[in-house]
């Protein structure tokens, strides 16, 4: 295990995160440059070699059993807030429903994908991105889902490593659904690379929740389009609230249609436990993989008295607002979020 320890470059870390947890809290939506992200994910401890493995992790997927253009493995994890753990989570089928937002010829049925083994569990990145989203979320209020548990202080957090692919005549789209929701709180893609695209392939658009759930872009309306966003570099990050908002992605398109092209992504959704009571019929396991072991400590940075009882919000707290080009999500509860380095307590641990 490798401990990390009080250095600059975590104190920094802590500092840059909140800086984004600030903004997060004021739009409801950031996109970070991979190459801001890198400096943060070491700070928390990533290791160095550990990014180059994360470029040839999507190598190793396996096919999507409802869909012919990608191939994919997941991964649960649950964040428990007040003990301070992150733990591997046994492997359960993914369920989307119509109710969440989600209309597709997959909806409501459970899904089996591939299980995330060492090469992505053990991948101090992978681990330091967890640690990050849960900074930034942390106590960020959100609109309630029914049938989740938001009196847990444990987030579930799924990952999902997705190559979408395009070629020999099979299309390759990242959100098939068009408009939808992902049936979580805080929503989070990670681009790992892309090749031989064309330049509106993967172009994510976040829409106001006002949008028609199923219908695709070119039928979306200009006055409920909330924001434009295209991860192009490595580490590329799109994070937002899911249930504030609705979003589609563009197709990938290949450039030179004789060679095949594809986009590896990360996607890690976060929310509530998913409770008796939730309309899949699927209450969330808790449960530890028996296979592949993980617990580590999370340091979460203190927060102002005023984000410790954060509530839901609810859509009249929230309007939109315009703001250079496209409106965003603005919190009532905005004020600005003071860190120094020197004030910063104990270390993260991020390891395996
Ligand atoms: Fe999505």
């Amino acid at each position: 295990m490798f401990q990390q320890t009080q250095t600059p470059e975590f104190f920094r870390a802590v500092a840059e995160a909140m800086e984004l947890r600030q903004a997060y809290l004021r739009d409801g939506c950031i996109f970070i440059k991979g190459e801001d992200l890198i400096p943060i994910l070491l700070g928390i401890g990533a290791r160095e070699e550990d990014f180059n493995k994360l470029r040839k992790v999507s190598h190793y997927l396996d096919p999507d059993p409802t869909v012919n253009y990608r191939t994919l493995r997941s991964g649960r994890f649950s964040v428990d807030m007040s003990a301070g753990t992150i733990e591997r989570l046994e492997r359960q089928p993914f369920i989307l429903t119509t109710v969440e937002n989600y209309k597709r010829n997959d909806s409501d049925i459970p899904r089996d994908f591939g299980d995330f083994d060492e090469n992505h569990q053990d991948n101090t990145v992978i681990q330091a991105m967890v640690v990050l989203k849960a900074w930034i979320t942390q106590n960020i209020p959100v609109l309630p889902r029914p049938g989740l548990d938001y009196e847990k202080d444990t987030v579930l957090t799924e990952i999902f490593n997705v190559h979408t692919f395009t070629d020999q005549g099979i299309q390759g789209y990242p959100a098939l659904e068009g408009v939808h929701q992902d049936g979580s709180d805080h929503t989070m893609t990670v681009i790992l690379g892309a090749s031989n695209v064309t330049p509106d392939s993967g172009i994510t658009f976040v829409h106001a929740r006002d949008e028609i759930t199923g219908v695709q872009h070119s039928e979306t309306r200009m006055e409920l389009l909330k924001g434009r966003y295209q991860h192009r570099d490595f580490l590329d990050t799109l994070l937002f609230k899911d249930n504030s908002t609705k979003h589609s992605v563009t197709p990938v398109y290949a450039l030179d249609k004789s060679q095949p092209s594809y986009r590896d992504m990360f996607v890690i959704f976060s929310r509530k436990p998913r409770s008796e009571t939730h309309l899949s019929g699927q209450p969330d396991s808790l449960k530890a993989h028996e296979k592949f072991k993980l617990k580590f400590p999370i340091w979460l940075p203190p927060l102002p008295e005023s984000h410790t009882n954060a509530q839901p919000h609810s859509e009249s707290q929230s309007p939109f607002s315009k703001k250079e080009g496209f409106s965003t999500l603005m919190s009532p509860d905005s004020e600005v979020l003071s860190y120094r380095a020197g004030k910063i307590g104990a270390p993260v641990l991020v390891g395996s």
